[in-house]
């Protein structure tokens, strides 16, 4: 199965249990992760147009528009329907759009973006590249991208407690949460495999972006990374 159908499938099928697996896991840090998050995109004043990409139950796309100023206006998409769907029934009389689309290739014009977001996301992508420079497409000039995603410490002691964590303590209370075994195994893989700031910044770089930061929370296992067009 590609990837991409692979991880449709997987959000599908854990989409009712999501918020809370999310709070527990993290023993309620996310929640500090995406205000920090909210905050580095709603930096002005004035009405932005914001996409927040892999939106999931669209807590992320929430929390913004709670934030910006009066008319400002979130799009979420993400590639599940079923957290889609979840995500619809919690966005009701906020000035949010939610729909299903694909980060590799957004369904928007050039230059369309104040903001863009995504929250958790990036590192489900099946052509992470593609995924980013579709973002950097439909961002405006001066625009800002934010990318909140999971990590693990550099440190060799906490690594080896992190690996433990997650390797071995997480997939147990997924399963328990939702029936679910196999994605819990693939959710901390992932964060393993993805790229660490040395090699994220630079494909940022490549994807076009400039003004690079990158930020980390609780030893690198959160860590977010603002860029400009
Ligand atoms: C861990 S959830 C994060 C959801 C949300 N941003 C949050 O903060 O809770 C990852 C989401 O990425 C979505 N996703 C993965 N690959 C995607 C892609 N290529 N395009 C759009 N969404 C994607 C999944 O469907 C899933 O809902």
């Amino acid at each position: 199965m590609p990837k991409k159908e692979g991880i449709r499938e997987l959000f599908d099928d854990i989409a009712v249990k999501y918020d809370r697996f999310n709070h527990i896991s993290s023993f309620g840090a996310d929640r500090s992760w995406r205000r920090k998050a909210v905050r580095a995109i709603v930096n002005t004043d004035k009405p932005i147009q914001v996409l927040d990409v892999a939106t999931g139950t669209a807590d992320f796309a929430i929390a913004v528009s709670k934030k910006a100023a009066q008319g400002s206006h979130i799009t979420g998409i993400d590639l599940s329907e079923g957290m889609i769907e979840i995500g619809k029934t919690k966005c009701q009389g906020l000035p949010i759009d939610l729909m299903t689309g694909d980060a590799e290739n957004l369904n928007f014009a050039d230059s369309t973006f104040d903001r863009i977001c995504v929250a958790f996301g990036v590192r489900n992508f099946e052509n992470l590249m593609k995924g980013l420079t579709e973002m950097q497409r439909v961002l405006k000039p001066g625009g800002r991208l934010i990318v909140l995603e999971l990590s693990y410490p550099k440190n060799g002691l906490l690594f080896w407690f992190y690996k433990l964590y997650s390797l071995k303590i997480i997939p147990k209370i997924g399963a328990k949460m939702t029936g679910n075994t196999g994605a819990f195994t693939y959710l901390p893989d992932s964060i393993l495999k993805f790229p660490l700031p040395e090699k994220f910044i630079p494909m940022l770089r490549e994807a076009g972006f400039s003004k690079i930061d990158a930020h980390q929370y609780m030893f690198g296992v959160c860590r977010m990374y603002c860029a400009e067009k």
